[in-house]
């Protein structure tokens, strides 16, 4: 297993790519089943999480290939299979995604049923219930949703639950309403990004879809979709956990391939917290230089701060020069990270869905253990400044999300190296990032007066 060790204190300096975001390709990876013709997807970021998705579309009958420029291609050989089993869709929840494309274009569905996972309970019940309202049979059995209809009929569904709207519960019913007879409205629909770009690219492919981006979606449904060639949007998630490693450094990052328009929430609170965040000829620009304010965050569906960036914003309020709160709205029980970052000298309380944060001066490294995507993501951050060495097992969570993040951090000047447990025992050497081209200086950086 590897693992991750970092040498904290270094300030981070230069530009970093971002990927093509991985919660926009996964659906819309799934939605190739609902294709007639070849599918080019640019972007595609080259994760485990896409790879387990790939994995499951060709058991379905979807064969891809990767060009030499990255390039996804994508075509439907086979239509006979309909179950996406438990092996796959245990390791993967977004296997879920291939739910509503299979019941519209095959006409049934096997998908097992996902459990919970370390973020919390993950219900699919508004998935079903709006498949439902399409006009399909549902059913459960050895732990499988059974979701059957011979032609899907358009109707008014409304997917808002008791923590808003549900994301890919919006993707499940769109790809399948694209192909059912008549109008279909989904009110309180995710407006996420990744919610629009699957919509764009249903309607590149001869869907018509509008008000995606917006609480209420219409769809008109088509016959058929044919294929096209689509380049996912930058992954917003990756862009903000850099925007944490930037101000926490006290840094200076150039991020290209970034869209701000998607980060407004979070722009909002890194301004607030004292961070500058600009756009510069096509980058966005974010740099700190002094002692961070304290701020109240709440995460919310978006536009609101997203639940995906809670535990990096935490990380850096950490740091701040005094309280802040953060409350958890999507999932209440997202806190597995505040152990292990207490562990590294935060002062972290949690009480219920809300954790008070009381500003520190340094973290301190320590063995810590990835628990989640997001959360390892946080321990990375949180690494980067601590004084001395932090050493994150169980990395294979943030490879879920993160492509080979160590390489990008040890290009703008983190000390930080992927290990393999194994590969020490016997004695190989480690396989390091590389570092900055200064040498390592402990740079204290939240100790700068703000008076
Ligand atoms: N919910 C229900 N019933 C449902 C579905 C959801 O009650 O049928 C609840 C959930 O329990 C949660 C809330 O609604 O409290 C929102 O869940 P949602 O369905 O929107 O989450 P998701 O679609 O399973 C996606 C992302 C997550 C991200 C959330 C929230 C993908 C593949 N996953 O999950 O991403 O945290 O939306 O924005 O798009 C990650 O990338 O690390 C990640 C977990």
């Amino acid at each position: 297993m590897d693992y991750f060790l970092i040498n904290g204190g270094n300030r981070l300096r230069g530009r970093i790519e971002i990927g093509g975001a991985k919660n926009a390709s996964l659906p819309i990876l799934a939605a190739c089943i609902l294709c007639e013709d070849e599918v080019v997807l640019h972007d595609v970021p080259d994760l485990a999480d896409v790879q387990s998705m790939l994995l499951l579309l060709e058991e379905l009958g979807v064969q891809s290939t990767r060009r030499a420029d990255g390039a996804l291609r994508l075509r439907v050989v086979d239509e006979s299979r309909v179950h996406a089993e438990y092996d796959l869709v245990r390791k993967m929840r977004a296997s879920v995604c291939v739910m509503g494309p299979l019941l519209a274009k095959r006409k049934e569905a096997r998908v097992s049923m996902p459990g919970g996972c370390n973020i919390g309970d993950r219900p699919i019940n508004l998935h079903v219930q709006g498949l439902r309202r399409l006009g399909a049979a549902a059913d459960l059995k050895n732990g499988d949703v059974l979701l059957a209809s011979e032609q899907l009929i358009g109707g008014d569904i409304f997917l808002g639950g008791p923590f808003g709207s549900t994301v890919t519960g919006t993707a499940n019913v769109l790809m399948a309403a694209v192909l059912a007879k008549g109008r279909t409205v989904i009110e309180a629909a995710a407006c996420e990004p990744e919610i629009t770009d699957l919509a764009d690219f249903l309607n590149a492919c001869g869907a018509k879809i509008s008000g995606q981006g917006t609480p209420c979606i219409v769809i008109d449904g088509v016959e058929q979709l044919g294929g096209c060639e689509h380049r996912i949007i930058p992954d917003r998630i990756e862009a903000g956990t850099f925007m944490v490693a930037a101000a926490i450094t006290n840094g200076e990052l150039e991020l290209a391939n970034c869209r701000l328009d998607h980060l407004g929430a979070v722009v909002d609170r890194l301004r607030h917290i004292g961070v500058t965040v600009e756009r510069d000829n096509g980058v966005a620009v974010v740099a700190s230089t002094r002692r961070l304010e304290p701020a109240d965050v709440t995460t919310q569906p978006y536009p609101g701060f997203p639940t995906d960036l809670q535990a990096q914003l935490m990380v850096l309020l950490s740091l701040a020069d005094g309280n802040s709160v953060i409350t958890e709205k999507i999932f209440p029980d997202r806190f597995m990270h505040v152990a292990e970052l207490n562990r590294m000298g935060a002062m972290l309380r949690k009480e219920g869905p809300t954790v008070i944060v009381e500003g520190v001066r340094h973290l301190i490294g320590a063995p810590v253990m990835a628990s989640d995507l997001r959360a390892s993501a946080a321990l990375v951050v949180a690494g980067l400044v601590a004084q001395g060495q932090t050493r994150i097992s169980r990395v294979y969570h943030i490879d879920r999300g993160y492509k080979e993040i160590e390489k990008k951090l040890a290009a703008v000047g983190a000390d930080i190296e992927r290990r393999q447990e194994q590969a020490e025992e016997e004695g190989a050497p480690p396989r390091r990032s590389g570092t900055h081209a200064d040498a390592p200086v402990w740079l204290a950086p939240h100790e700068v007066p703000t008076k």
